[in-house]
């Protein structure tokens, strides 16, 4: 086939048609879901000033050092198409002076998220998340909360096989200490680490703890654990949340190397895997994580905030889909239209444009194909949308004020005034029903 001129960037796709109805059934549960918690919906811009995110999601993250997507505007601005929700939402909650509502604020959003990343199966440069944020309260009933809605919603889609992994990553009280120890473990060991985790030693070396690199989790497995290093205040956080879990029923694992790619948070961190099915017998079972979240009650301040406290998490939206698609789960189906309209002759054509207005006003679908004139290309096209009707205006009809239905299944067809087809089909649909 020959090579088309333009084609969709590397790693983002088109949602085409037989997406769409995926989509749609992931969002109906998350806005029932979230509803039912009280959440609110905010949209907040796509592009956002560069800082934001080299202050929020942190330097030292992967996402700020080597994934944005960074433009200067005509005017010199930096802007950057957003990376993750968190740091934009924060910047509204602030500038609309949320601080001032009932707290805590429980905030929601769906929409695209864009991360410079190597393409491969489940990781696009741009996807779509759901993002949910709840601000200004350190309850660790609401560390539960947000796990147990990511939970729910995925339950509710019949996604099965979940695994939540929880740990607690400590604060600036108890985290410096234990980062000494842990570089000091490590430095001990560097000549074993890969590349990546020589970096960040030096940088941040609590991320090789989750460093997928076998030699690198054999030194990790006999290093110090944060949780036996926790100050006291993170001890007890974490044991309500863990808590509040029990009380839930909801299923965890506790994953002392769980730390997170991002630098705002703190105490909790948590992440809901899914299985993911095997292309060959004998490979090793895969987990792909479908949300991520956690604490973060250092991030207002750190953007010109008071002090407030505050925990969320994101769901990815196409890896959900891929989930329920190799599950041969089915999407929302459009609605279909039982009735359609067939017509021949202008003047039938003019009464039918009329006609459908009529049936649109009383939410009836009626399907039509106004552009083909041929009454056997209509025809085949009534069959090949299933419909239990047809509606035949000929330009006898047209001029007798009269149209005729046709019933599909049994082919029987009888002529009625024109003015009364809508309230017969009514009558007909509501006799089906
Ligand atoms: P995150 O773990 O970076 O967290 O992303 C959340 C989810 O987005 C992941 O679990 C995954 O399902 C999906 N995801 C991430 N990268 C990709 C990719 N390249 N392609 C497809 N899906 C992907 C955050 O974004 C935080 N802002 C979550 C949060 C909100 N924490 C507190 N509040």
């Amino acid at each position: 086939m020959k090579k088309l001129k333009f084609q969709a960037p590397t790693g983002m796709h088109d949602i085409l048609l037989e997406d769409q109805g995926y989509f749609q059934k992931i969002y109906n549960a998350c806005e029932t879901v979230l509803n039912f918690y009280g959440f609110q919906k905010i949209d907040t811009p796509i592009l956002e000033n560069t800082a934001l995110y080299e202050k929020g999601t942190g330097l030292t993250s992967d996402i700020v050092q080597k994934q944005m997507f960074t433009l200067r505007t005509k005017g010199g601005d930096h802007l950057t198409l957003r990376p993750e929700f968190t740091p934009g939402i924060v910047r509204a909650y602030l500038e609309h002076g949320m601080q001032s509502l009932p707290q805590p604020v429980k905030l929601y959003s769906t929409g695209p998220v864009f991360r410079y990343e190597h393409p491969q199966a489940g990781r696009f440069r741009q996807f779509n998340q759901l993002n949910v944020e709840i601000i200004g309260d350190d309850n660790p009933v609401l560390d539960a909360q947000t796990i147990q809605i990511f939970y729910n919603i995925l339950s509710e889609l019949k996604i099965k096989n979940l695994i939540v992994e929880i740990n607690s990553i400590g604060d600036n009280q108890c985290r410096p200490y234990y980062k000494k120890l842990l570089v000091s473990y490590f430095k001990s060991r560097d000549a074993s680490l890969c590349a990546d985790c020589r970096r960040r030693l030096k940088e941040n070396p609590l991320r090789i703890l989750d460093c997928e690199e076998e030699k690198c989790q054999r030194i990790v497995s006999q290093a110090p654990q944060l949780i036996d290093h926790l100050c006291e205040e993170c001890h007890s956080h974490f044991k309500g949340v863990l808590e509040f879990l029990d009380e839930t029923e909801l299923p965890y694992r506790l994953n002392p190397y769980l730390v997170r790619g991002l630098d705002y948070y703190t105490k909790t961190a948590f992440e809901i895997f899914t299985e993911v099915p095997k292309k060959t017998e004998g490979e090793p079972l895969l987990k792909r994580a479908l949300v991520g979240g956690g604490r973060y009650d250092g991030l207002i301040k750190l953007l010109g905030g008071e002090e407030t406290k505050a925990v969320g998490g994101a769901m990815g939206i196409e890896r959900v889909v891929s989930i329920m698609k190799s599950k041969e789960m089915k999407g929302v189906k459009s609605a279909t239209a039982t009735i359609f309209l067939a017509q021949l002759g202008t003047m039938a054509k003019r009464k039918s444009l009329k006609l459908l207005e009529d049936f649109r006003k009383v939410k009836i679908q009626v399907a039509e194909s106004f552009g083909k004139d041929s009454l056997k290309a209509q025809l085949r096209m009534a069959d090949k949308l299933e419909a239990r009707y047809t509606l035949l205006l000929g330009q006898k009809e047209s001029l007798d004020g009269t149209i005729i239905i046709r019933d599909m299944k049994t082919g029987k067809q009888e002529t009625i005034r024109l003015e009364r087809i809508v309230k017969e089909m009514q009558r007909r649909l509501k006799s089906k029903r």
